[in-house]
Protein backbone atom coordinates (compact mmCIF):
# COMPACT_ATOMS: atom_id res chain seq x y z
CA UNK A 1 0.00 0.00 0.00
CA UNK A 2 1.41 3.54 -0.92
CA UNK A 3 1.28 6.65 0.35
CA UNK A 4 -1.34 7.75 -2.68
CA UNK A 5 -3.45 4.65 -1.57
CA UNK A 6 -3.75 5.40 2.03
CA UNK A 7 -5.38 8.84 1.23
CA UNK A 8 -8.67 8.34 2.33
CA UNK A 9 -7.23 6.20 5.77
CA UNK A 10 -7.06 7.78 9.98
CA UNK A 11 -3.79 8.07 11.29
CA UNK A 12 -3.88 5.52 13.46
CA UNK A 13 -4.74 2.69 10.17
CA UNK A 14 -1.89 4.53 8.39
CA UNK A 15 0.62 4.00 10.91
CA UNK A 16 0.15 0.52 10.87
CA UNK A 17 -0.35 -0.15 7.38
CA UNK A 18 1.36 2.92 4.96
CA UNK A 19 4.03 2.58 2.94
CA UNK A 20 3.84 -1.07 2.25
CA UNK A 21 4.21 -3.35 -0.79
CA UNK A 22 3.76 -7.42 0.09
CA UNK A 23 6.65 -9.44 -1.76
CA UNK A 24 5.85 -12.58 -3.40
CA UNK A 25 6.08 -14.27 -0.84
CA UNK A 26 3.00 -13.37 0.91
CA UNK A 27 4.26 -12.44 4.28
CA UNK A 28 1.95 -10.73 6.98
CA UNK A 29 4.48 -8.37 8.87
CA UNK A 30 6.96 -6.29 7.08
CA UNK A 31 9.91 -7.97 5.29
CA UNK A 32 13.30 -7.12 6.36
CA UNK A 33 16.07 -6.68 3.62
CA UNK A 34 18.80 -7.11 5.41
CA UNK A 35 20.95 -6.21 2.28
CA UNK A 36 23.56 -4.55 1.10
CA UNK A 37 23.72 -4.43 -2.66
CA UNK A 38 21.38 -5.31 -5.35
CA UNK A 39 21.64 -8.06 -8.28
CA UNK A 40 21.66 -6.35 -11.67
CA UNK A 41 19.89 -8.65 -14.46
CA UNK A 42 22.76 -8.39 -16.49
CA UNK A 43 25.46 -6.01 -17.61
CA UNK A 44 23.32 -3.28 -19.86
CA UNK A 45 20.61 -2.76 -17.04
CA UNK A 46 23.60 -2.40 -14.54
CA UNK A 47 25.19 0.67 -17.09
CA UNK A 48 21.25 1.60 -16.94
CA UNK A 49 20.57 1.88 -13.48
CA UNK A 50 24.41 3.46 -13.20
CA UNK A 51 23.01 6.30 -15.44
CA UNK A 52 19.54 6.99 -14.37
CA UNK A 53 17.74 5.38 -17.44
CA UNK A 54 16.05 2.91 -15.42
CA UNK A 55 15.03 3.30 -11.28
CA UNK A 56 15.53 0.75 -8.79
CA UNK A 57 17.70 -0.57 -5.88
CA UNK A 58 21.46 -0.30 -6.73
CA UNK A 59 22.75 0.15 -3.38
CA UNK A 60 21.33 0.08 0.37
CA UNK A 61 23.06 3.82 1.02
CA UNK A 62 21.07 5.08 -2.26
CA UNK A 63 17.78 2.96 -1.38
CA UNK A 64 16.28 0.03 0.47
CA UNK A 65 13.31 -1.20 0.42
CA UNK A 66 12.20 -1.59 4.06
CA UNK A 67 14.03 2.05 4.97
CA UNK A 68 11.58 3.34 2.09
CA UNK A 69 8.41 1.50 3.72
CA UNK A 70 9.59 3.93 7.15
CA UNK A 71 9.91 6.93 5.05
CA UNK A 72 6.70 6.06 2.95
CA UNK A 73 4.59 5.62 6.05
CA UNK A 74 5.97 8.56 8.05
CA UNK A 75 5.67 10.85 5.48
CA UNK A 76 2.36 10.20 5.11
CA UNK A 77 1.82 10.75 8.91
CA UNK A 78 3.49 13.98 8.66
CA UNK A 79 1.66 14.70 5.55
CA UNK A 80 4.66 15.42 3.57
CA UNK A 81 5.15 14.46 -0.24
CA UNK A 82 8.48 12.81 1.21
CA UNK A 83 10.52 11.37 4.03
CA UNK A 84 14.40 10.57 4.12
CA UNK A 85 15.91 8.57 6.74
CA UNK A 86 18.98 9.20 8.69
CA UNK A 87 21.23 7.08 10.86
CA UNK A 88 20.29 9.29 14.08
CA UNK A 89 18.28 12.43 14.97
CA UNK A 90 21.96 14.45 14.54
CA UNK A 91 22.41 13.42 11.34
CA UNK A 92 18.61 14.96 10.20
CA UNK A 93 20.18 18.42 11.80
CA UNK A 94 22.84 17.76 10.07
CA UNK A 95 21.54 16.63 6.43
CA UNK A 96 19.02 19.56 6.73
CA UNK A 97 22.05 22.32 7.14
CA UNK A 98 24.57 20.37 4.94
CA UNK A 99 21.83 19.44 1.60
CA UNK A 100 19.78 23.01 1.74
CA UNK A 101 22.62 26.02 2.74
CA UNK A 102 25.75 26.91 1.75
CA UNK A 103 28.96 28.90 3.00
CA UNK A 104 27.54 32.67 3.54
CA UNK A 105 23.98 31.46 4.78
CA UNK A 106 22.92 32.54 8.46
CA UNK A 107 20.69 30.14 10.62
CA UNK A 108 18.50 31.53 13.42
CA UNK A 109 17.99 28.92 16.01
CA UNK A 110 15.84 28.73 18.85
CA UNK A 111 18.29 28.65 22.35
CA UNK A 112 16.02 25.66 23.62
CA UNK A 113 17.10 22.93 21.35
CA UNK A 114 18.62 19.95 22.53
CA UNK A 115 22.36 20.49 23.44
CA UNK A 116 23.84 18.33 20.71
CA UNK A 117 21.85 20.42 18.29
CA UNK A 118 23.77 23.89 19.92
CA UNK A 119 26.92 21.86 19.76
CA UNK A 120 26.20 20.72 15.90
CA UNK A 121 25.68 24.40 15.06
CA UNK A 122 28.32 25.93 16.89
CA UNK A 123 31.31 23.01 16.69
CA UNK A 124 30.59 22.02 13.28
CA UNK A 125 27.96 23.74 10.75
CA UNK A 126 29.80 27.29 11.80
CA UNK A 127 33.31 25.32 10.63
CA UNK A 128 31.71 25.63 7.05
CA UNK A 129 31.21 29.11 7.22
CA UNK A 130 27.42 28.75 8.06
CA UNK A 131 26.60 31.48 10.72
CA UNK A 132 24.53 30.51 14.08
CA UNK A 133 22.21 33.27 15.66
CA UNK A 134 20.47 31.86 18.72
CA UNK A 135 16.81 33.62 20.14
CA UNK A 136 14.06 32.89 22.57
CA UNK A 137 12.11 30.61 21.20
CA UNK A 138 8.63 31.91 21.90
CA UNK A 139 9.58 35.77 21.80
CA UNK A 140 8.98 36.34 17.97
CA UNK A 141 10.18 39.98 18.36
CA UNK A 142 13.47 38.38 19.24
CA UNK A 143 13.49 36.16 15.66
CA UNK A 144 12.45 38.96 13.58
CA UNK A 145 15.41 41.19 15.37
CA UNK A 146 17.72 38.06 13.97
CA UNK A 147 16.50 38.13 10.22
CA UNK A 148 19.67 39.31 8.44
CA UNK A 149 19.90 39.94 4.51
CA UNK A 150 21.55 36.35 4.52
CA UNK A 151 18.93 34.35 6.63
CA UNK A 152 18.13 30.96 5.35
CA UNK A 153 16.62 28.99 7.82
CA UNK A 154 14.72 29.06 11.00
CA UNK A 155 15.59 26.29 13.24
CA UNK A 156 13.16 25.45 16.30
CA UNK A 157 12.13 22.78 18.66
CA UNK A 158 8.74 22.49 19.65
CA UNK A 159 8.08 21.52 22.44
CA UNK A 160 10.90 21.98 24.08
CA UNK A 161 13.70 19.99 26.23
CA UNK A 162 13.21 19.64 28.93
CA UNK A 163 10.96 23.11 30.03
CA UNK A 164 7.94 22.58 27.58
CA UNK A 165 8.01 26.03 25.80
CA UNK A 166 6.27 25.78 22.75
CA UNK A 167 6.86 27.73 19.31
CA UNK A 168 3.89 29.80 17.18
CA UNK A 169 4.21 28.02 14.57
CA UNK A 170 2.16 30.44 12.48
CA UNK A 171 3.98 33.12 13.71
CA UNK A 172 7.39 31.65 12.28
CA UNK A 173 6.12 30.67 9.38
CA UNK A 174 4.99 34.24 8.84
CA UNK A 175 8.35 35.14 9.02
CA UNK A 176 9.98 32.90 7.22
CA UNK A 177 7.52 33.58 4.75
CA UNK A 178 8.56 37.38 5.13
CA UNK A 179 12.66 36.73 4.71
CA UNK A 180 12.18 34.10 2.37
CA UNK A 181 13.62 31.44 4.55
CA UNK A 182 12.90 28.29 5.88
CA UNK A 183 11.11 27.14 8.87
CA UNK A 184 12.59 23.70 10.20
CA UNK A 185 11.14 22.18 13.26
CA UNK A 186 13.03 19.40 15.25
CA UNK A 187 9.03 17.40 16.10
CA UNK A 188 10.71 14.72 18.30
CA UNK A 189 8.91 15.04 21.69
CA UNK A 190 5.16 15.09 19.85
CA UNK A 191 5.68 12.80 16.94
CA UNK A 192 3.20 13.81 14.29
CA UNK A 193 0.42 11.98 16.59
CA UNK A 194 0.43 14.64 18.28
CA UNK A 195 1.46 17.70 16.24
CA UNK A 196 1.83 18.02 12.53
CA UNK A 197 3.79 21.12 12.23
CA UNK A 198 3.93 21.55 8.01
CA UNK A 199 0.12 22.03 8.85
CA UNK A 200 0.75 25.05 10.56
CA UNK A 201 3.52 26.55 7.45
CA UNK A 202 6.69 25.00 8.52
CA UNK A 203 9.03 23.58 5.63
CA UNK A 204 10.56 20.69 7.33
CA UNK A 205 10.43 18.73 9.99
CA UNK A 206 13.17 16.77 11.85
CA UNK A 207 12.92 13.92 14.10
CA UNK A 208 15.44 11.67 15.94
CA UNK A 209 13.23 8.38 15.65
CA UNK A 210 15.34 7.27 18.35
CA UNK A 211 12.91 8.46 21.37
CA UNK A 212 8.78 7.85 20.88
CA UNK A 213 8.96 6.62 17.15
CA UNK A 214 10.83 3.61 18.47
CA UNK A 215 9.15 3.43 21.63
CA UNK A 216 11.44 1.32 23.36
CA UNK A 217 14.85 2.53 23.26
CA UNK A 218 16.29 -0.23 20.73
CA UNK A 219 18.04 1.87 17.66
CA UNK A 220 19.13 4.88 16.84
CA UNK A 221 17.49 6.75 14.02
CA UNK A 222 16.08 10.34 12.57
CA UNK A 223 14.01 11.66 9.60
CA UNK A 224 13.82 14.76 7.55
CA UNK A 225 10.24 15.40 5.77
CA UNK A 226 8.98 17.58 3.75
CA UNK A 227 8.12 19.08 -0.06
CA UNK A 228 10.08 16.68 -2.88
CA UNK A 229 11.72 19.72 -3.98
CA UNK A 230 13.43 20.70 -0.53
CA UNK A 231 14.13 16.66 0.40
CA UNK A 232 15.91 16.32 -3.16
CA UNK A 233 19.46 18.06 -2.33
CA UNK A 234 19.11 16.51 1.25
CA UNK A 235 18.85 12.71 -0.51
CA UNK A 236 21.86 13.98 -2.94
CA UNK A 237 23.88 14.84 0.42
CA UNK A 238 22.82 11.54 2.63
CA UNK A 239 23.47 9.45 -0.72
CA UNK A 240 27.00 10.67 -0.98
CA UNK A 241 27.42 11.46 2.75
CA UNK A 242 25.89 8.13 3.83
CA UNK A 243 24.44 8.81 7.42
CA UNK A 244 21.74 6.92 6.23
CA UNK A 245 19.67 4.52 8.05
CA UNK A 246 20.02 0.23 8.48
CA UNK A 247 17.27 -1.63 6.79
CA UNK A 248 17.19 -3.23 10.61
CA UNK A 249 16.52 0.13 12.88
CA UNK A 250 13.93 0.76 10.07
CA UNK A 251 12.06 -2.72 10.39
CA UNK A 252 12.24 -2.08 14.27
CA UNK A 253 11.06 1.58 13.55
CA UNK A 254 8.16 0.32 11.73
CA UNK A 255 6.98 -1.62 14.51
CA UNK A 256 7.29 1.48 16.67
CA UNK A 257 5.22 3.89 14.53
CA UNK A 258 2.34 0.78 14.28
CA UNK A 259 1.68 1.42 18.15
CA UNK A 260 2.60 5.27 18.18
CA UNK A 261 -1.16 6.84 18.57
CA UNK A 262 -2.05 4.39 21.63
CA UNK A 263 1.39 5.31 23.42
CA UNK A 264 1.53 8.71 22.88
CA UNK A 265 -2.14 8.95 24.35
CA UNK A 266 -1.03 6.98 27.67
CA UNK A 267 2.44 8.58 28.03
CA UNK A 268 0.70 12.13 27.97
CA UNK A 269 -2.14 11.03 30.36
CA UNK A 270 0.43 10.19 33.01
CA UNK A 271 2.57 12.73 32.14
CA UNK A 272 -0.30 15.15 33.60
CA UNK A 273 -1.46 12.90 35.87
CA UNK A 274 2.28 13.30 37.44
CA UNK A 275 2.41 17.04 36.63
CA UNK A 276 -0.65 17.67 38.79
CA UNK A 277 0.67 15.11 41.26
CA UNK A 278 4.58 16.90 41.61
CA UNK A 279 2.39 20.32 41.56
CA UNK A 280 0.90 19.48 45.13
CA UNK A 281 4.49 18.37 46.10
CA UNK A 282 6.16 21.23 49.23
CA UNK A 283 9.53 20.29 48.26
CA UNK A 284 8.93 21.17 44.54
CA UNK A 285 9.73 24.64 43.53
CA UNK A 286 7.64 24.40 39.55
CA UNK A 287 6.44 22.18 37.45
CA UNK A 288 7.45 22.50 33.93
CA UNK A 289 4.46 20.59 31.53
CA UNK A 290 2.64 22.33 28.71
CA UNK A 291 -0.50 20.62 30.26
CA UNK A 292 -0.48 22.51 33.09
CA UNK A 293 -3.00 25.54 32.28
CA UNK A 294 -0.89 28.22 33.99
CA UNK A 295 2.17 26.86 32.01
CA UNK A 296 3.37 29.82 29.83
CA UNK A 297 2.76 27.41 26.50
CA UNK A 298 -0.39 26.39 27.43
CA UNK A 299 -3.07 27.52 25.06
CA UNK A 300 -0.48 27.67 21.63
CA UNK A 301 0.16 23.99 23.03
CA UNK A 302 -4.03 23.29 22.90
CA UNK A 303 -4.27 24.93 19.79
CA UNK A 304 -1.57 23.18 17.99
CA UNK A 305 -1.07 19.70 20.06
CA UNK A 306 -3.32 17.02 20.13
CA UNK A 307 -1.90 16.45 23.68
CA UNK A 308 0.68 17.40 26.19
CA UNK A 309 3.36 14.75 25.32
CA UNK A 310 5.74 12.66 28.27
CA UNK A 311 8.13 14.30 28.92
CA UNK A 312 8.03 17.21 31.66
CA UNK A 313 10.78 18.58 34.14
CA UNK A 314 10.44 20.58 38.04
CA UNK A 315 12.81 22.34 40.25
CA UNK A 316 13.34 20.62 43.86
CA UNK A 317 14.07 23.04 46.68
CA UNK A 318 18.10 23.61 47.08
CA UNK A 319 20.65 23.21 44.76
CA UNK A 320 22.68 20.49 42.57
CA UNK A 321 23.20 18.14 45.48
CA UNK A 322 19.59 18.18 46.36
CA UNK A 323 18.82 17.48 42.74
CA UNK A 324 21.36 14.78 42.71
CA UNK A 325 20.28 12.84 45.66
CA UNK A 326 16.91 12.79 44.75
CA UNK A 327 17.43 10.82 41.33
CA UNK A 328 20.14 9.25 42.92
CA UNK A 329 17.41 7.68 45.62
CA UNK A 330 15.31 6.71 43.07
CA UNK A 331 15.05 2.83 42.39
CA UNK A 332 12.57 1.45 39.39
CA UNK A 333 13.01 5.10 37.11
CA UNK A 334 15.89 4.51 34.66
CA UNK A 335 18.81 7.29 35.23
CA UNK A 336 19.75 7.62 31.66
CA UNK A 337 19.67 10.50 28.91
CA UNK A 338 17.26 9.22 26.49
CA UNK A 339 13.71 9.50 26.58
CA UNK A 340 10.24 8.65 24.54
CA UNK A 341 11.14 4.59 26.28
CA UNK A 342 8.22 2.34 27.40
CA UNK A 343 10.55 2.71 30.62
CA UNK A 344 10.85 6.16 32.60
CA UNK A 345 13.69 7.53 32.54
CA UNK A 346 15.21 10.60 34.97
CA UNK A 347 17.98 12.50 34.20
CA UNK A 348 19.62 15.73 35.72
CA UNK A 349 19.89 18.22 32.78
CA UNK A 350 22.25 20.92 33.54
CA UNK A 351 25.17 17.77 34.61
CA UNK A 352 24.44 15.33 31.76
CA UNK A 353 22.56 16.66 28.26
CA UNK A 354 22.96 20.30 28.37
CA UNK A 355 26.39 20.14 30.73
CA UNK A 356 28.15 20.89 27.23
CA UNK A 357 26.68 24.06 27.50
CA UNK A 358 28.10 27.43 28.68
CA UNK A 359 26.52 28.60 32.00
CA UNK A 360 25.38 30.98 30.20
CA UNK A 361 24.28 29.28 27.34
CA UNK A 362 22.54 27.30 30.37
CA UNK A 363 21.34 30.08 32.37
CA UNK A 364 19.59 31.36 28.78
CA UNK A 365 18.03 28.25 28.24
CA UNK A 366 16.44 27.82 31.53
CA UNK A 367 18.78 24.84 32.81
CA UNK A 368 18.78 25.30 36.51
CA UNK A 369 20.90 23.33 39.21
CA UNK A 370 17.74 22.38 41.06
CA UNK A 371 15.85 21.10 37.98
CA UNK A 372 15.14 17.13 37.22
CA UNK A 373 13.66 15.85 33.89
CA UNK A 374 10.91 13.25 34.04
CA UNK A 375 10.33 11.51 30.50
CA UNK A 376 7.38 9.88 32.26
CA UNK A 377 7.01 6.02 30.43
CA UNK A 378 3.97 3.11 30.22
CA UNK A 379 4.69 1.81 33.74
CA UNK A 380 1.18 2.13 36.10
CA UNK A 381 1.37 5.95 37.50
CA UNK A 382 1.39 4.75 41.03
CA UNK A 383 4.42 2.90 40.61
CA UNK A 384 6.07 5.94 39.13
CA UNK A 385 5.08 8.02 41.93
CA UNK A 386 5.79 5.75 44.59
CA UNK A 387 9.47 5.64 43.49
CA UNK A 388 9.75 9.29 42.96
CA UNK A 389 8.90 9.71 46.68
CA UNK A 390 12.07 7.88 47.53
CA UNK A 391 13.31 11.03 46.09
CA UNK A 392 11.46 12.95 48.38
CA UNK A 393 12.62 11.42 51.15
CA UNK A 394 15.91 12.25 51.10
CA UNK A 395 15.74 15.73 50.04
C1 LIG B 1 14.71 16.99 20.53
C2 LIG B 1 15.85 16.14 20.08
N1 LIG B 1 16.30 16.30 18.83
C3 LIG B 1 17.32 15.54 18.37
C4 LIG B 1 17.93 14.62 19.18
C5 LIG B 1 19.09 13.83 18.63
O1 LIG B 1 18.67 12.55 18.29
P1 LIG B 1 19.65 11.29 18.17
O2 LIG B 1 20.12 10.99 19.54
O3 LIG B 1 18.77 10.25 17.55
O4 LIG B 1 20.77 11.69 17.28
C6 LIG B 1 17.49 14.42 20.48
C7 LIG B 1 18.14 13.39 21.33
O5 LIG B 1 17.92 13.32 22.51
C8 LIG B 1 16.41 15.20 20.95
O6 LIG B 1 15.95 15.07 22.20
Amino acid sequence: MTIKDSGNMHFESIAIRGGYRRTQENEHSEALFLTSSYIFENCDTAAKYFNNELQGNVYSRYSNPTVRTFEERLAALEGADRAVATSSGMAATLSVVMGLLSAGDHIICSREVFGSTITLMDNTISKFGVEVSYVALTDINDWKKAIKPHTKMLFCESPSNPLNEVADFEALAALARQANCLLVVDNCFCTPALQRPLEWGADIVVHSATKYIDGQGRCLGGAVVGSDELMAPVIGFLRSAGPTMSAFNAWIFLKGLETLSLRMRAHSSSALQLALWLERKDQVVKVNYSGLKQHSGHALACKQQDDFGGVLSFQVKGCRDAAWRFIDATQMLSLTANLGDSKTTIVHPASTTHSRLSNDQRNAAGITENLIRVAVGLENIEDIQRDLEFGFGVI
